[in-house]
Parts: C-alpha cells; structure tokens; sequence
C-alpha cells in the first residue's frame, strides 16, 4: 500500500491527478510555455524527498559528433529545454522536476567497473573508455512507461564495443548495470523501500544488437546530471525504465538480474519490457503517447517502432512475458 501511493510516475494521469498536479506534472508536458510553471513548482517542493536545495545547472561541455543517418527519430525532435527539464531519476526525487537537485551529483571524475564473466574485467576512467569508443550521434525515440514520449539527439557509442572490449566469457548471458548510489548527494536513497540501486539487465543479445547505446551526450553537449550523466545507457525499443543513468558497473553475469522496477513490483514491471501498444500496463493501457512539450497523443508503435532491428532477436522467446 505504502509503495503504491509512493510511486507517483506509474499511476496514470487520470487517477493521479491530485499529485500530478502537485508536481507540476501537468504543467510540464502541457508545452513550452508551461515549463516556466513547473519551474516554481519544483522550488516549492524540492522533490517529495528532497532536502536538498535547488542548484543552479551545471554548465555542459560541447561534445559534437557525427549523426550516424542509419538512426533517424522519425518525428520532429523535442525541444531541448523539454527532453533536459521533464525528467525520472527516483534517487533524487520521485518530482518530474528534479533539475535543481540533480545537480549535486559529482560527474568527474567518473569511472566504470567492468566485472564478471569476461576476460578483460577493468576499471576505466570515463575519459580513458571514450578514447577507445566510436562516438557518435543518434536521434533516437524515447518511450517511457507512464505514456510520454520525446525523440532525442544523444551522443555516444554502441554498447557493442563495450562487450567486444571486455571479452565475455561463452557462460555470460546478460549485461547488469548497476548505476550511483550515493546517500550523500541522492536524498531518493533514503527511502528504503525501494531497491537501491538502480539494476538494470539485457541478454548478451540485447546488449549486441545495433540498437543498445551508450550515451554521454545530448544535444551536441554533455549529458546533464538530471538525463543520468555522465553515462547511461539508450535502448529505445523498451520503455524508458530500462535504460539506466549514471552507470558505475557493467557485469557479465550467467544469471538473469532482478531489475529495480521489477523487485519492486513484479506484476506490473518485467525483465523485457519491450513496447507493445497492445499489452496494457495493468493499470493503464499503452495504446498512445503524449510527445513532451505537446498535448498531441499519438498511435504508440510495437517496439517503439524498431522493429526491423530487433524482431528477430525475440522470436523464440514466444514463452516469456515480452512485454511487461
Ligand atoms: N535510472 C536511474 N538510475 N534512476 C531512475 O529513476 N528512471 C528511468 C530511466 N533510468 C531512472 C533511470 C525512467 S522510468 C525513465 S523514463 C528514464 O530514465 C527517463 O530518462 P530521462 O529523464 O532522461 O527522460
């Protein structure tokens, strides 16, 4: 009961109006001109969680890069002021605006262990792992579970060539992100309830396919703290959730992880979690999508529209829940 009335981004508009509206949510995917409402909204509240006071935003570093054309959004890009101000990141506020106290998290230095099954377990600098990756641009589609969508230039490099780079071992059959957990900066941690870390997970196919992304860039400059900087991972046929921020560990595992929405609540939140328009949330249908900083719902897409890269990799997987 405690988590249900807690969990403020998984109930549906309709039934969360009295939060929504507390959060400035509304206001917040209403459009542009709203943003500057949530922006009050979230000083008065800092976050349900949150102590901590908003700061002011961190400046990014210019991070251009060549626009890989095989990856197109399909749709108009969303405004950046959108895709950088409307954000889920629970380890600092179950508040959509949390830009304020996301940026107490300390991005440099940053390093990433890579551990488990492979041949090359390492722990790398973030600088020292770019210069060894192809980094470029991709417009990709974003598609949270609670129905809001937004198509976003990110920067970065296939998590394919972070898999090549750490050997796996044949016994390896998934990737395991565990991202930050730092009680000094992310009030969202002490909420107990919930289990910290942040673990995400795909299979050694998923993390292969074309599609899998790691990001450390938006817009053509580095990734704010809020969009999960300084690295996090983009996998735009599953919802949003699975696309974890702030990623400190990347393990080869031979044992399929318990993800973080799914420990919480397994009969709603899965391990695949691909986008179905026909498979409604328990408690919500997917059928549609709100684009940020636009009232226009739109026909949401099975796989959120990518299904010529990665159909395959799921059709004889017919007996698992694809979807949830
Ligand atoms: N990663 C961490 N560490 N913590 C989170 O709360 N939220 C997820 C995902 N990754 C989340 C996370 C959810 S529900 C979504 S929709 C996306 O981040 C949101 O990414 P954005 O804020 O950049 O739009």
């Amino acid at each position: 009961m405690l988590i249900r009335t807690l969990r403020g981004w998984e109930i549906p508009e309709r039934l969360a109006t009295p939060e929504a509206l507390m959060l400035g949510r509304r206001a917040a995917l209403a459009g542009a001109a709203t943003l500057g409402l949530a922006a009050p909204a979230h000083a008065q509240f800092g976050g349900l969680f949150s102590s901590a006071p908003a700061r002011p935003e961190q400046p990014r570093k210019l991070m251009p890069a060549q626009r890989n054309e095989k990856f197109v959004g399909g749709r108009v890009i969303t405004e950046e002021r959108q895709a950088i101000t409307y954000n889920n990141f629970y380890e600092f506020s179950m508040s959509k605006s949390l830009v304020g106290a996301a940026q107490a998290l300390v991005v440099d230095p940053w390093s990433v262990e890579i551990t488990g099954l492979c041949a090359k377990p390492q722990k790398i600098g973030l600088e020292d792992l770019l210069k060894k990756m192809p980094v470029e641009e991709r417009v990709y589609r974003h598609r949270c579970v609670e129905t809001w969508a937004m198509t976003v230039p990110w920067v970065g490099f296939p998590l394919a060539k972070l898999v090549e780079m750490a050997e796996p071992k044949p016994e390896a059959k998934y990737v395991v992100f565990t991202t930050l957990a730092d009680k000094a900066t992310m009030p969202g941690l002490g909420q107990r309830f919930y289990p910290w870390p942040y673990t995400e997970g795909l299979t050694m196919d998923e993390a292969r396919n074309d599609l899998a992304f790691m990001v450390v860039g938006m817009y053509g400059k580095s990734l704010p703290p809020q969009n999960g900087a300084p690295l996090r991972v983009a996998l735009p046929w599953k919802y949003g959730f699975k696309s974890a921020k702030s990623i400190v560990k990347v393990e080869f595992s031979a044992k399929r992880p318990m993800s973080f929405w799914e420990g919480l609540q397994d009969s709603e939140y899965g391990f695949w979690a691909n986008v179905n328009p026909a498979v409604p949330h328990p408690r919500w249908s997917q059928a549609t999508e709100t684009l940020l900083g636009s009232d226009e719902r739109v026909p949401t897409k099975i796989w959120n529209g990518y299904g010529e890269f990665v159909a395959d990799m799921y059709k004889d997987l017919s007996k698992e829940k694809l979807y949830m």
